[in-house]
């Protein structure tokens, strides 16, 4: 029998892309996806040990894990809520919330994408030459839009937005998405503003800092309300119980995560001086450099670095750009320690 699946799937689905995650190779040095390569803490990993054992029983600390991220985020329990990595948090809003989407470019992949499986009208506008954010031409194309999504620090540029102009947006009254993934690295927060704006929201991951990217746990933080419409979209269970107590010992255990942050950011200085030796480097606020390479091929240097078993992420050319792009991961100590001897063997 012969099935025409094409035929039958929602007109807008076979022109989709399918996500590229970075890529993983056993035995190499894998600096592609903005991991915390140096891993969760202890407690963590001994939490996850002791609830392996209960995964018999459907995932029911949903409100505890909640509580706990209030207690880190300076919030109530009702305005957090979790998602099955921020990923899914993207879904849920806009599957909720009516757009189009403006957001700008090069950001993170996941706003388009998702927009796109839902057949939502998307919109970007480039950053600047230099990557900064041009907040007066995002503000005068947002009168089209009804979701926002500001990234800061933005993966892969490493720049922020400052909160004056995150305020400039929010002032503009729409729904406002300011993907915090990278906060613990920056240190800043734009928290603060949900007192004064409620059509903000912030989103938040345990990917980066925390060291949890596998276990797929990401939250938002917003006003009662918007928590409220969110969870009637928010399919059962979608944290699984594994990922609810990991975030919960993470939070515990969050001394650790600081101090792992704060080495990432000692080794932060350390590569971008090497790729600044060699190439047009950019100041980053989260886990990784961004680089333009070129004269040089960004899928040359990538293959230079998978032959010394180093992994980084390849961009290429950004329509609009001038450059050939790459974005690499601080990982361990040691790591980058390799690495910088391989940049600067080049
Ligand atoms: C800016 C940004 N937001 C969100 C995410 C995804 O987070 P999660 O793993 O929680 O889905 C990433 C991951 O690379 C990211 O770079």
């Amino acid at each position: 029998m012969e099935f025409n699946a094409a035929g039958c799937a929602r007109p807008w689905i076979s022109g989709l892309d399918v996500y590229e995650p970075g890529k993983m190779q056993e035995g190499y040095i894998k600096l592609a996806s903005n991991e915390n390569n140096y891993g969760p803490s202890p407690q963590v990993v001994e939490t996850l040990k002791k609830e392996s054992e209960r995964v018999n029983v459907y995932p029911y600390r949903f409100r505890q894990t909640r509580e706990k991220i209030a207690g880190y985020c300076g919030v109530k329990a009702d305005n957090v809520l979790l998602g099955n990595g921020s990923d899914e948090l993207i879904d849920m809003l806009l599957k909720t919330f009516n757009g189009p989407v403006l957001s700008f470019r090069p950001t993170f992949a996941e706003y388009r994408l998702v927009a796109g499986i839902l057949d939502e009208e998307y919109d970007e506008i480039n950053l600047n030459d230099d990557f900064s954010f041009p907040v007066d031409e995002f503000t005068s194309k947002a009168e089209n839009a009804e979701i926002l999504f500001l990234c800061s620090p933005n993966s892969p540029t490493g720049g922020v937005i400052s909160e004056e102009d995150v305020r400039k947006v929010l002032e503009l009254g729409k729904l406002t998405v300011v993907d915090e993934a990278y906060v613990e690295f920056y240190g800043k927060s734009v928290i603060p503003l949900l007192k004064e704006f409620p059509n903000l929201v912030v989103m938040r991951t345990f990917a980066k800092a925390f060291a949890l990217a596998g276990l797929r746990l990401g939250y938002l933080v917003a006003s009662q309300e918007i928590v409220e419409l969110l969870s009637k979209v928010r399919l059962p269970f979608n944290v699984n119980s594994l990922a609810l107590g990991a975030g919960i010992a993470a939070v515990d255990s969050v001394d650790y995560m600081k101090e792992t942050v704060d080495r990432i950011k000692k080794d932060r200085d350390i590569l971008f001086e090497s790729l600044t030796g060699k190439f047009r480097a950019f100041r980053s606020e989260g886990n990784f450099v961004f680089a333009d390479v070129s004269p040089m091929k960004a899928e040359e240097l990538f293959d230079k670095l998978m032959e010394e078993k180093i992994i980084i992420r390849c961009f290429g050319k950004f329509d609009g750009f001038e450059g050939e792009y790459v974005r690499i991961t601080v990982g361990t100590a040691e790591e980058n320690r390799r690495l910088v001897e391989v940049l600067d063997g080049l």
